[in-house]
């Protein structure tokens, strides 16, 4: 992969990257490589394609990596101060942006747009510049470069100036925000917000319904979308790395684990997420324990499988939320467990091979997030379960367009809604289940990473003209 200075064919650029590091106690560092779809996209172009991910450093052992020049083939590390970071990642993108694509606020207190916002904000264009500054110096003429989601969206704008020669794409990885509720923002933040977008020469969504959002806001704030091309590609799941990671000897131990947690012969309603606000894992407690009210014949008969991960722990409302989704599932667990018989199993650590056990365990998969980007869980699930699975979907998940045919569709708001649906889906007859999941399966893994990226790079390049 390319290294050197203006070699790069192909750039993606992101806030965090493909590898993070951590120093040992000794020391020396250790070098930890994620997965996700970027990573398997990426990799479809081949290591001779010229290809370099820039992403930031996030942590004390990724800027120690940094500094002391060590990285891999392909990636370079942005050493962006740490302050500036913590403005724009935890101040701008995940407070402010990723609370209006997700329609998180509670509007009677907040937002609030004060002189702390306005610093905050100028940190977010710092770090957006060195994004660009550091792209421009590595793209080669005529590079293709992609950018990915809300924490740099002024990065297109930015960099359209400092290199006209460039191909430039921008990947959405989030729903995108109404206009009513996108004016929310400052006028002159909003304006920045598109003009940075629209710096681009072809902007991809998950989902139609964001495309159209996005559409819509540039309509009406921004005097449309002018040249820049807009497209949908909807991310699928990666079936052949599923099912194959899924059957290694860690899942199956695990297995053996959750198997005993359940119990024998309970039916088991899986949820797997980050602890993330918009994942609604609250109210899917909610609906769990009106199902078990409204329908006493579930009582020991059934276990809730609710995997909730860590996630932006520096930020006070996480922090409240992974609290409260602790003190439900134990308070569920008070009023209705007996002395063999845990009603949820609740688990915060992060484990892969868990999750992947649990998907292929489940009976139910809950999916409700108030309002998601795609939801690759919901993609996962089919693919991954043995005997099939009944898929409670939320209808504001982005996967709602491709799989709600086959799910039961639930109003992520309606407790007594969903406590319906996960009745509904218990009670599907075994055949019913296998079919719906056979067919879900065929819609999640319809666009695999790997063409994901590649559609968007042809796109961009201009080889099919969409
Ligand atoms: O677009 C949302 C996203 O950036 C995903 O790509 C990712 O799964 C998630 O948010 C995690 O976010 P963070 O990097 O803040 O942990």
């Amino acid at each position: 992969m390319a290294s050197t200075s203006g070699a790069a064919q192909v750039l993606v650029a992101s806030n965090r990257g493909p590898v993070s590091y951590q120093v040992r106690d000794d020391g020396s560092l250790h070098a930890k490589r994620g997965g996700g779809g970027l990573v398997s996209g990426l990799s479809a172009i081949g290591p001779d394609a010229g290809a370099l991910w820039v992403c930031s450093a996030l942590g004390d052992g990724d800027r120690e990596a940094v500094r002391r020049g060590i990285g891999e083939d392909g990636v370079r590390m942005l050493d962006i101060p740490a302050e500036v970071h913590a403005d724009a990642y935890n101040g701008i993108a995940n407070s402010v942006l990723w609370f209006v694509h997700h329609m998180l606020y509670q509007t009677p207190l907040e937002p609030v747009f004060d002189a702390e916002f306005r610093r905050q904000w100028a940190s977010y264009e710092t770090y957006n510049r060195a994004f660009a500054e550091a792209l421009a110096a590595e793209a080669a003429e005529g590079a293709a470069v992609i950018v990915q989601d809300y924490h740099l969206v002024l990065v297109p704008g930015m960099l359209r100036e400092l290199r006209p020669d460039l191909r430039i794409g921008h990947f959405s990885h989030t729903p995108w925000a109404p206009p009513e509720y996108f004016r929310m923002l400052p006028d002159d933040i909003a304006r920045a917000v598109l003009r940075g977008m629209l710096g681009a020469d072809r902007l991809g969504f998950l989902t139609r319904r964001w495309a159209d959002a996005f559409t819509a806001c540039c309509e009406a704030f921004a005097g449309g979308v002018g040249d820049t091309r807009i497209g949908v590609h909807g991310l699928g799941a990666d079936a052949d790395f599923l099912r194959r990671r899924a059957h290694e000897a860690d899942v199956e131990e695990r297995m053996t684990a959750l198997r005993a947690e359940i119990g024998e012969g309970r039916k088991a309603i899986v949820r797997v997420d980050r602890t993330e606000l918009s994942k609604n894992i609250v109210r899917g407690l909610l609906a769990y324990r009106q199902l078990l009210a409204d329908h006493p014949e579930w009582r020991e008969r059934v276990a809730h499988v609710a995997f909730a991960y860590p996630s932006r722990q520096d930020l006070a409302v996480y922090r409240d939320y992974t609290a409260e989704v602790q003190r439900l599932a134990a308070e569920i667990n008070d009023e209705y467990g007996t002395a063999d018989w845990t009603p949820v199993v609740l688990h915060v650590k992060d484990d892969f091979a868990r999750s992947l056990a649990a998907y292929r365990l489940a009976d139910v998969a809950l999916v409700n997030p108030i309002r998601d980007g795609m939801n690759l869980v919901a993609k996962e699930v089919p693919v991954v379960s043995d005997q099939g699975c009944a898929l409670v979907l939320s209808r504001e998940a982005g996967a709602h367009e491709e799989l709600g045919e086959d799910a039961v569709t639930v109003n992520p708001y309606d407790i007594v809604g969903t406590a319906d649906a996960l009745h509904r889906a218990l009670t599907m007859p075994l055949s019913e289940r296998a079919d719906r999941t056979k067919r879900l399966t065929a819609a999640a893994t319809a666009l695999p990473p790997a063409q994901w990226f590649l559609d968007q790079l042809t796109a961009l390049t201009g080889q099919s003209g969409s």
